[in-house]
């Protein structure tokens, strides 16, 4: 990880709501520009930094979430919740619900937003959730528990 992106990464840790990492990376086909790819990640982390900014939420540009296939990309991750991959967002359709999302996911008990309460491209765009480190915990014999939710703080 270069030396400017752990130091955001760092500092995302300290903020008290979330973090949306956001792939700058993801290269999608447009046919009228000459390189044939824009990389609208860019554009996004830049929109989301500028509506975020003291919001408790940090903004972290990342170089690849491996969903390169569905630009742009996020990742919605907190100390002790779930943390969501979600693609197929635009900068210019989906900001409001990107924001939306993360308040939900900032305010959420574990990272799990009800079904009902995602936006749309929320749903569509979900690619992996994965759970907290503290959702398991070794039993020693090298074996996992579940934890339940109540007990992930
Ligand atoms: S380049 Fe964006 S997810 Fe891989």
């Amino acid at each position: 990880m270069p030396a400017g992106d752990l130091a955001l990464a760092t500092e995302a840790r300290q903020q008290p709501g979330c973090t949306i990492h956001v792939c700058t990376a993801c290269r999608r086909q447009r046919e009228d520009l000459p390189e044939g790819y824009d990389q609208p990640g860019l554009a996004l982390a830049e929109a989301l930094g500028a509506r975020m900014t003291g919001s408790g939420i940090a903004v972290v540009p990342v170089e690849c979430l491996a969903v390169c296939k569905r630009p742009c990309t996020i990742a919605l991750a907190a100390d002790g919740k779930w943390t969501y991959l979600i693609g197929d967002l635009d900068a210019g359709l989906h900001l409001d619900e990107i924001v939306g999302a993360a308040e939900s996911f900032a305010a959420s008990a574990n990272g799990i937003v009800p079904w009902k309460e995602r936006p749309a491209s929320f749903r569509k765009g979900v690619v992996a959730r994965v759970p907290p480190l503290r959702a398991f915990r070794s039993t020693g014999i090298g074996r996992t528990t579940r934890i339940r939710a109540h007990e992930i703080l």
